[in-house]
């Protein structure tokens, strides 16, 4: 029994050794049906079919009005979106997202229409002009942004004015109710903030209502029933919109801010994981998660995806946690290694991120960081150590008087990271993060100067080594993550940081020959030694 319980493991350990590592690859036929013209044109035709069947409701048969302007609003809708949001143009799902929302709209707007104008006595209370119009554009902000909920907003309102119900009122209402709507859905941190902009649009439309009323010459029992109602309409587009939000994530994969607020649940299986197996790794992350935010929040970027791109980034570290030196205690599992076999085993915390993340259904964004958060950097320290050895033989060969032909010829790529470069502004951000948090450790009480010059140093470095060429991030950006990156630093350093001791310290500082200023060329040094290491073995 024990021999076949032993072949049993053993051939498990075996089974388990020569499994392959997952490759993250966007599947051919998935980028085909995104961008493929036959799906787009087909997506457009049956939004006509749509809004024709739509109009039936009320005619009860097809006129070649409402055929005529079917095709009318449709190609208009083609051409806004071709004109200013082309990316939604030319992505299939998008576009079928934006279209699909659209028509739960004007279903919503025709079957309270229809219905309404069959119960006698309701039409004078225009009891279908409270119907949520702003679902719509609060989905398409929470979900792809604001610009695209600007332009539903547009578009569905003129669709309902002219399909639905001819009302100025009407119009009025939806225009300046899903504007609202848009501008406190813009930003969802909690699920209160989609209430807030529900009761916004249930307090507009009530301004509307009302004041449409009043010009009207209406009841004031009608008014206050309408006032009533439309705070009731607000609250049902919340509901409506926090129980739709959820399955369009899925549907269309999708990424809010709610799912960054999910995946930024310390409880995640991997990151227990990080924190059991590689203590030194899951203090780094959050370091670089606190860092990242700030600095993305500085320019207006999205905060808390690089909040969770931080904490995911160096998963990989898991597999060989005690080769990376934050990690490490007093033995140094390098020293029996050769540079190259070194450098090999730091680069591939990559590709068994890339892995993790596959296997435990990560988004797409958490998987572009972990690939990209190094672009094609060099593992400078053992590349160091390779022209090094080198060298030491060069040396050797001098003195036995041998050909140095027969020396090895050291490929740099071999000790560079796959790539890509960063992609997005938030990879940016997290690249020149985490080089700046793992090189910060290096300083032992540093000036405020210090920190300055580390940040200048670490992302000069970056832009000279072509690291952020293909980031859409400006110079102007660069600079605001710049001051973003020195506050962060030194709020984490407080401890740290050497202030002078008396004021006299500090004007002899600015005369040059305080011990700030002799400190200077030794930070400088420690930063460049930081540089280093970030590049190698730590981050
Ligand atoms: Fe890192
Ligand atoms: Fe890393």
């Amino acid at each position: 029994m024990k021999p076949l319980l032993e072949h049993l493991l053993a051939r498990f350990k075996r089974v388990q050794q020569d499994r392959k590592r997952r490759i993250f690859v966007i599947p051919k036929w998935e980028n085909q049906l995104e961008t493929n013209e036959p799906i787009r044109i087909a997506i457009f035709l049956f939004f006509i079919f749509f809004c024709i069947v739509l109009g039936l409701f009320a005619t009860g048969h097809v006129t070649y009005s409402l055929v005529f302007l079917s095709l009318i609003l449709t190609s208009c809708t083609a051409m806004v979106l071709n004109l200013s949001l082309p990316k939604i143009f030319y992505s299939n799902s998008k576009l079928l997202l934006v279209f699909a929302v659209i028509a739960i709209n004007l279903l919503i707007a025709k079957s309270v229409y229809v219905w309404s104008i069959h119960q006698p006595g309701l039409e004078s209370r225009a009891i279908y002009f409270y119907v949520s119009t702003a679902v719509a554009p609060l989905l398409v902000t929470a979900l792809i942004n604001v610009n695209a909920g600007v332009i539903v907003v547009v578009l569905s309102s003129v669709f309902i004015s002219l399909l639905v119900n001819p009302s100025i009122p009407l119009l009025a209402s939806n225009l300046l109710s899903g504007i609202v709507g848009v501008y406190f859905i813009q930003r969802i941190c909690q699920r209160r903030d989609i209430l807030k902009a529900g009761i916004a649009v249930g307090l507009t439309s009530l301004v509307c209502a009302v004041g449409f009323g009043i010009i009207n010459g209406g009841d004031t029992d009608v008014l206050i029933q309408q006032a009533f109602l439309s705070i009731g309409i607000g609250l049902f587009t919340a509901v409506l919109i926090n129980t739709l939000l959820p399955l369009l994530e899925e549907i269309f994969q999708l990424n809010t801010d709610f799912t960054w607020l999910e995946l930024s649940d310390l409880n995640h299986t991997l990151l227990r994981r990080l924190a059991a197996e590689a203590p030194g790794t899951y203090h780094h992350s959050l370091m670089v998660a606190n860092i990242a935010e700030a600095a993305a929040n500085a320019i207006g970027e999205n905060g808390s995806l690089c909040r969770v791109m931080a904490y995911f980034h160096d998963i990989g570290k898991v597999i060989n946690p005690q080769y990376f030196v934050e990690n490490q205690g007093a033995d140094n599992p390098h020293s029996r290694l050769t540079p190259a076999m070194s450098a090999l085993v730091i680069i591939s915390h990559v590709k068994d991120g890339v892995d993790l993340a596959l296997e435990h259904h990560l988004r797409r964004p958490i998987i572009d960081a972990i690939q990209q958060h190094h672009g094609t950097s060099l593992v400078y320290y053992f590349y160091r150590k390779a022209l090094q050895n080198i060298e030491d033989c060069r040396m050797g060969v001098k003195i036995l008087n041998m050909d140095e032909g027969d020396l090895p010829e050291i490929d740099e790529s071999r000790f560079r990271y796959p790539g890509p470069k960063p992609q997005t502004k938030e990879i940016g951000i997290l690249m020149l993060a985490d080089s700046i948090e793992s090189a910060s450790r290096c300083l032992e009480k540093p000036s405020l100067k210090d920190i300055e010059q580390l940040v200048e140093d670490i992302v000069s470095q970056k832009l000279q080594d072509h690291q952020l060429d293909e980031c859409p991030l400006s110079m102007k950006e660069i600079t605001e993550i710049k001051k973003s990156f020195v506050f962060s630093l030194k709020t984490i350093l407080h401890t740290r940081i050497h202030y002078p001791k008396n004021t006299q310290n500090v004007e002899k500082s600015s005369g040059g020959d305080s011990e700030s200023s002799e400190r200077g060329p030794v930070a400088l040094i420690q930063s460049k030694e930081g540089m280093e290491i970030s590049s190698g073995v730590h981050s």
